[in-house]
């Protein structure tokens, strides 16, 4: 591992901890979600572009498992006060390649670089020690980290999703499609729910439990699965493949890779921890510096949380 990402694996996780204290067992932050069963069903059209079993296996059905989260690090928050939601796939075309997947309803990230991401949390703790409410604290990061401009502004339009089912999740960074020949290209991906986005009306906010979210996915699963279509979007030379920061212009070309199918909840299995830098053979990560970060990370907080701490 590159000495720096070790070296800040620890005081990273440790800040992360004081955002809102530690929750004995559980994870450092979307630490509040569910787990489901699903199926992938590859449409077969990005064949010609990565040999990742799960993409390209036309007329095939992928085993996965979904953990739908809140960003928070706070287990007890109501569904209504995280606005960020993750969505982490597990593909599992065989017992020995699987693939992960994490997306987030926004499409992109704070912070460019591990150090960066590391200076940002100590000042939100800073801040918040000072007891300085969370719209002018918010405002006050922004005014510091001008690279957190793209996800701040994002982060403020969210509003509470009427459903996990219904958030369009995005996988911030990008990743390298190998095909047959070995050739390599950049692309992002992201999943749009077959319903349609929907956030809650004024209305109905405060009438809801704080664990709706959960609730909502219990009763809708038991009537019908959440529906959701992978697009890849293809990246062209000129696009940043470093810097989680920065959106790709929208016009890029899309595919459809297919479709998963969540069909049922269910207990969670142990010692999961959905580190994306497992994209299994076909993909692989960029270079990205806090994409390969989020894997000592990811570990670090399992490490903590099986200890019960
Ligand atoms: C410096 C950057 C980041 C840090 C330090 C960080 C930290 C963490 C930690 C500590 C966890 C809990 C891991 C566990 O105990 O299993 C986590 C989970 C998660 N993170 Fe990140 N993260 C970062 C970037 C991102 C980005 C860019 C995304 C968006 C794609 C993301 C999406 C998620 C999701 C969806 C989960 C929940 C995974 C699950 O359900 O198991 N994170 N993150």
């Amino acid at each position: 591992m590159d000495k720096t990402l070790g070296d800040l694996t620890n005081p990273t996780v440790d800040e992360l901890e004081g955002l809102s204290g530690v929750h004995p067992g559980d994870r450092r932050v979307h630490s509040k979600g569910i787990c489901c069963r699903a199926v992938f069903k590859p449409s077969g059209l990005a064949a010609g572009l990565t040999t990742a079993r799960h993409l390209s296996d036309r007329g095939g059905e992928v085993e996965a498992i979904v953990r739908f989260s809140g960003s928070s690090s706070d287990p007890s928050l109501s569904d209504l006060l995280s606005p960020g939601k993750g969505m982490a796939v597990r593909f599992m075309p065989t017992d020995r390649d699987a693939a992960v997947l994490t997306a987030v309803n926004v499409p992109v990230f704070f912070a460019k670089t591990p150090a960066s991401f590391l200076d940002l949390i100590k000042e939100a703790n800073r801040l918040k020690g000072g007891g300085i409410e969370a719209i002018a604290a918010a405002a006050e990061l922004a005014a510091h980290f001008p690279e957190a401009r793209h996800a701040m502004a994002h982060i403020g339009k969210l509003r509470p999703p009427a459903s996990y089912g219904t958030c369009r999740y995005y996988a911030i960074h990008a990743f390298l499609l190998v095909d047959r020949e070995g050739k390599r290209r950049p692309a992002k991906f992201e999943w749009l729910p077959e319903i349609g986005v929907e956030s809650l009306s004024i209305g109905k906010l405060k009438s809801l439990p704080a664990d709706y979210l959960e609730r909502d996915a219990a009763e809708r699963l038991k009537k019908a699965p959440f529906r959701f279509r992978l697009h890849i979007v293809l990246g062209r030379e000129s696009d940043p493949t470093d810097d989680p920061t920065l959106p790709w212009p929208d016009d890029r070309e899309r595919i459809e890779a297919g479709v998963l199918e969540v069909t049922d909840v269910i207990a969670e299995p142990d010692g999961l921890v959905m580190d994306p830098t497992v994209t299994g053979t076909g993909i692989e990560p960029t270079d990205d510096p806090i994409l390969h970060f989020r894997s000592p990370v990811y570990r670090e907080s399992m490490r903590r949380r099986s200890r019960g701490e």
